[in-house]
């Protein structure tokens, strides 16, 4: 059975980026007080990327494609599966991989969209080793990609100043060695109501709260304990000690969480990737961002074992653990 293994990546942000500073002024005209120092100290967040109006989804992720499949030297007309998990889709259907799929000027593969919120690309990059794996796939292209500004209440200081926008995107091949080791994901649904937008489009009109909403205290919780059980199922599932990760690519919302989870997991600092604090919580964008910024940077080398993993709305968590 072959593995799916990552032979290229990529990485897109609007080049509008908005500090602390600037986004604590803009709020202020509107009578909501924030500081740079309140964002940095409860999330290490201190810049984010957004969007202009009128750019979409399928915008930034054609972009991140496009420089995955440079990197991988693979033509768009060999994919035969396109997965992007995304929240923020530009429209109710087509899907926004099927909008990725015709930018690329590539036709006949599979192209569908996963919704799974900030956990949304370690779900797609499972679902893609699992086409690979089973033999009906040979090359895909997996991509997270949020304009999650567009979804934010912006006279909610408790939400707004933790998210950004961005695209990230992976190539997987068939290859005999490894590879996607193993993966694990998971929903409780019952959650539901500590992070959601929950809110749609019927017979015309925007029916329910179109932004999203947020029990912070509750999601910390949740995060810190799903993300260390997951990790820990995951090794033993790939009969890899935790030891041996080299890279931990965790889902970026916020550098306490991440700080929590490196701790309880005994993974030092120095193994783990953290873009939070100029990329925000760009949902399920993070993971690939993240990945791409440190492998690109030299940090993450062929041989390396990698964890990734997701957490968000949902409830969803998810780990997969790979050998670069
Ligand atoms: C959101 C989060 C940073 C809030 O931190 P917290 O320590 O829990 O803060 P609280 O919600 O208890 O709020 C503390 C105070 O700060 C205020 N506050 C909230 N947002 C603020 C902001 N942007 N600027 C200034 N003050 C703010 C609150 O109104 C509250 O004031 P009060 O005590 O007068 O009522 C934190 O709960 C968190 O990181 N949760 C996880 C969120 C996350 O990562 N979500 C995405 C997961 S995919």
């Amino acid at each position: 059975m072959p593995y799916a293994k990552i032979i290229g990546s990529g990485g897109y942000l609007p080049p509008r980026i908005v500090t602390n500073d600037e986004l604590a002024a803009e709020l202020a005209t509107r009578q909501i007080e924030t500081s740079d120092s309140w964002i940095v100290e409860r999330t290490g967040i201190r810049q984010r990327h957004l969007a202009d109006a009128g750019v979409s989804t399928s915008q930034l992720a054609t972009r991140a494609a496009q420089a995955a499949l440079d990197d991988a030297g693979v033509a768009a007309a060999d994919l035969d599966l396109i997965i992007v998990a995304t929240s923020t889709p530009d429209f109710v259907f087509p899907s926004t991989a099927c909008l990725v799929q015709a930018k690329l000027g590539a036709k006949g593969g599979a192209a569908f969209d996963v919704q799974a919120v900030c956990s949304g690309f370690v779900y797609a990059l499972s679902t893609a080793d699992a086409f690979i794996r089973a033999g009906r796939a040979r090359t895909a292209l997996v991509i997270g990609a949020e304009v999650f500004s567009s979804i934010l209440d912006w006279n909610d200081r408790s939400t707004c100043v933790l998210f950004g926008d961005g695209a990230g995107a992976v190539v997987l091949k068939a290859s005999d060695e490894p590879g996607i080791m193993a993966a694990q994901l998971h929903a409780d649904g019952s959650q539901m109501k500590i992070l959601c937008a929950a809110g749609n489009v019927s017979h015309g009109e925007v029916v329910g709260d179109p932004f999203l909403r947020m029990d912070g205290q509750a999601v910390f919780k949740l995060a810190v304990t799903s993300l260390a059980k997951s990790a820990i199922d995951v090794c033993a599932e790939a009969g890899v000690s935790l030891a041996d990760v080299d890279w931990l690519v965790p889902h970026q919302a916020n550098v306490r969480i991440i700080n929590f989870l490196g701790r309880r997991l005994g993974i030092p600092d120095e193994k783990i990737v953290v873009t939070v604090d100029r990329h925000a919580n760009t949902s399920a964008a993070s993971v690939p961002l993240a990945f791409d910024v440190a492998r690109k940077d030299g940090r993450i080398k062929p041989g390396d074992t990698v964890m990734m993993q997701g957490v968000g709305g949902g409830f969803t968590w998810g780990s997969v653990l790979l050998r670069i």
